[in-house]
């Protein structure tokens, strides 16, 4: 038996010695969404380590139902899953929620199948600490990463061990990208798959606004404060200003969009200094911050979008109450 490290092969698709766009001109997308009217700020600047630990509080709330129900659905689909690809690749666009690969991989472990992995990560550390537990876990696993944009390695997938592939991207993230965004996302889904490989997707649906902004609204303010701490974030990032108590978090579910909106909203008229992008920023009282939209999904119209981006769904599984589905697509 090989040991983990002989397990585990990572490739940078980022030049280590190369500094990024980011690194270039760091903040820059932060300067454009605060300059912009409404104001916005990209929801990446939620994930620093405490908004991560946040991040992953949400996901135990009662009220977000979204992380639990795509967990349950998951686990009892997943021999299904094995049995229609066989022999399969799973490749998965973040390497965050190892309980849902894990599901996946016993799955495929059960129909006798070899384990082989790819998770997508921009965070080498992310990658490697996730890689580490699960080929502790699996002996026969074989983990190759790479570190990079889903961009990048949609675009240089790393040649196929197995005779088929498997796309995952769960969670609902799609729902995270504006319907541009989303198209264009699902076109370099279609473009990285040969014919007949698949892609298998997570979607949290349309349902009542009361479920919905409770979701987003819960009782014990953890999702107010994993709001406010991109604040937080961004004071300590860019040497900012920002006071927390003059902000309050809101989230609001737009029925005509089928979009939860975040927002901050300044509770006073006030002027905010980002030192480190030489950026000053005024607010007038009641002046909001679009911080993400989450979008909820019609099941028909997903499966028609995804028929007309060659990627017809062939199977569809959803909780008893349809408020999440799991959707495997195959390649046409
Ligand atoms: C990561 N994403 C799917 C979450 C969502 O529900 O849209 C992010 C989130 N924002 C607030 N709560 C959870």
């Amino acid at each position: 038996m090989q040991g983990i490290s002989d397990r585990v092969h990572l490739t940078y698709l980022i030049d280590r010695s190369t500094p990024s766009d980011d690194e270039l001109h760091p903040g820059s997308d932060v300067v454009l969404g605060l300059s912009q009217t409404p104001k916005t700020l990209p929801p990446r600047y939620f994930y620093d380590d405490r908004g991560s630990q946040l991040f992953e509080q949400i996901t135990e709330l009662p009220e977000y139902y979204l992380t639990r129900t795509e967990t349950a659905i998951l686990k009892s689909c997943a021999p299904e899953i094995a049995q229609i690809t066989g022999d399969c690749e799973l490749i998965e666009l973040g390497s965050g929620n190892s309980t849902k690969t894990r599901l996946l991989l016993d799955a495929y472990r059960s129909a006798g199948f070899p384990l082989v992995y790819c998770p997508i990560d921009i965070s080498a550390g992310i990658l490697e600490s996730s890689a580490h537990s699960l080929l502790q876990d699996y002996p026969e696993l074989e983990v190759y990463g790479l570190v990079g944009t889903y961009e990048l390695a949609l675009e240089k997938l790393p040649k196929t061990h197995l005779p088929s592939r498997m796309i995952g991207f769960i969670g609902s993230t799609l729902g995270n990208l504006n319907p541009e965004e989303c198209d264009l996302f699902l076109d370099r889904i279609t473009h990285a798959l040969k014919s007949k490989e698949y892609f298998l997707l997570g979607i949290d649906l349309h349902k009542s606004t009361e479920q919905l902004e409770a979701a987003y609204n819960d009782r014990q303010g953890i999702t107010a404060e994993f709001n406010l701490n991109m604040l937080r974030h961004l004071n300590q990032r860019f040497q900012g200003d920002f006071d927390l108590t003059q902000f309050q978090h809101i989230a609001i579910y737009n029925e005509t969009n089928r979009q939860i909106e975040m927002h901050l909203r300044s509770l006073r008229s006030q002027i905010i200094h980002l030192q480190a992008l030489n950026l000053t920023v005024e607010f007038a009282q009641g002046e909001t911050i679009l911080s993400e939209i989450s979008r909820k999904f019609d099941l028909d119209q997903m499966k028609k979008l995804l028929t007309e981006k060659q990627l017809p769904c062939i199977q569809v599984w959803t909780d008893s109450s349809a408020a999440f589905a799991v959707l495997l697509c195959q390649r046409a």
